[in-house]
């Protein structure tokens, strides 16, 4: 059996409507009748509608980047997860860390938008990672294991049987710095040994874990060949239609 590849394509606050559907086509072209990794694009919320039905009937499945942690009210400006689900959006992104760092998402608010994730059937992408300063100071491993713990907990791995898991270490996000696949390999073969011992070790072996952070064509292929890199969660190289079209394809 060949080995499962997860590769997400977020596409943060970028890109008009125009922009938008010119990249949703040229994916589908390019992707054409590919049937290796799975492939989920993150457009923005107003694009989401459009982009469910552009990519109808085909490989790729849309998320949106985040969602509010109430299913509805007196919220001005939140996205509900029934609102997701109510336009055909399969997947989202939980935690991502420009939403914790720029929107204050804190641990707890994470694990809410997680919990609401799945209570809903939305496939959620949790995203961990720490800061420069976080690893200068040798805290990795305790900032992933606080990020894990907090969402994580209370819930069952049937519960969690799809889950997907990003690691991305903030440092390498939009700047161009991207891990070693061994640095990458080191961190996901921890992250992937904590899950275990907080779910199971069948659950640990078969949770996908992308690695995010400048990936881009010319380094895919070598994080993707590491055992515990089981994907890509791609910013900067996901808006242009052959950069992530290559990524997707280097996944095999
Ligand atoms: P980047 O973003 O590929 O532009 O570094 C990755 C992400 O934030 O998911």
């Amino acid at each position: 059996m060949s080995r499962r590849y997860v590769i997400g394509g977020n596409w943060k606050m970028n890109l008009t409507l125009p922009e938008a559907q010119e990249l949703g086509s040229g994916l589908r072209n390019r992707l054409g009748s590919h049937r290796g990794a799975e492939a989920i694009v993150y457009p923005s919320f107003p694009y989401l509608q459009t982009m469910v039905k552009r990519f109808d009937d085909s490989r790729v499945a849309v998320g949106a980047q985040d969602l509010h942690t109430e299913q509805s009210g007196a919220y001005t400006s939140g996205v509900s997860v029934q609102m997701l689900t109510s336009i055909g959006v399969t997947h989202v992104l939980i935690g991502h860390s420009e939403r914790r760092a720029v929107f204050g998402d804190s641990d707890e608010i994470v694990a809410q938008k997680l919990s609401v994730a799945l209570a809903n059937g939305l496939i959620p992408t949790l995203c961990i990672g720490e800061t420069r300063e976080e690893r200068h100071s040798n805290e990795t491993f305790s900032v992933l294991e606080r990020q894990l713990n907090s969402a994580l907990r209370g819930h069952t791995p049937q519960a969690l049987s799809k889950l997907i898991l990003a690691y991305e270490p903030v440092w390498a996000i939009g700047t161009g710095l991207t891990a070693s696949p061994a640095q990458a390999q080191e961190v996901h073969a921890w992250v992937r040994g904590y899950v275990g011992s907080l779910l199971g070790s069948s659950f640990a072996s078969q949770v996908p874990i992308q690695y995010g952070g400048s990936v881009k064509p010319a380094n895919a292929a070598g994080l993707l060949s590491q055992p515990d890199i089981d994907g890509a969660l791609v910013g900067g190289a996901s808006l242009k239609a052959p950069s992530f079209a290559d990524i997707i394809k280097s996944a095999h």
